[in-house]
């Protein structure tokens, strides 16, 4: 597994229970293995389009996010500003944690891909850099 370059984010590893009966259990608890307050989840499925499906494209001034493909796989690329890389996701418990200033895209969502992602905050439009151009000056001015 590759190591992350880009700043603000990283691997995240989560249980995989597997007690004797069918099936796995994977456990994500704020804190815990997932380093902040756990406000808002949500998922992408139905990708019916794959092959040519971009989603991202955007990055977040303050939000903090877990991404986890529970099912199928897909490719995220990173970018904070300076370094840039690309990952495949494709364990349902081993994620990445992505924190504000990182330039994000999701593509190459394979085998019904189902990506769950657990947000420390509330939907705010106003936290979105949806422009890359603005990320660049953004990422200048709030490097740390
Ligand atoms: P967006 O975050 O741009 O999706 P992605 O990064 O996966 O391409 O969100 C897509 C749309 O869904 C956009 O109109 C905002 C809306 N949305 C909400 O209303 N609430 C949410 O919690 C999220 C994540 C998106």
């Amino acid at each position: 597994m590759n190591d992350l370059i880009v700043r603000n984010s990283r691997w995240l590893s989560i249980s995989a229970i597997k007690d004797g009966y069918d099936g796995t259990i994977s456990v994500a608890e704020t804190s815990k293995s997932i380093p902040f307050e756990i406000k808002r989840v949500y998922y992408i499925y139905n990708l019916v389009h794959h092959d040519n499906v971009v989603r991202g494209k955007h990055a977040h001034k303050k939000l903090q996010q877990a991404l986890f493909c529970i099912n199928g796989s897909c490719s995220v690329s990173l970018n904070d500003g300076t370094e840039q890389q690309a990952i495949e996701l494709t364990e349902p418990n081993r994620g990445i944690y992505l924190g504000p200033g990182v330039w994000s895209t999701m593509s190459n969502f394979r085998n019904s891909c189902i990506l769950l992602v657990f947000a420390s905050d509330f939907f705010s439009e106003e936290d979105y850099i949806r422009d890359f151009n603005e990320f660049l000056r953004y990422s200048k001015t709030h490097s740390a």
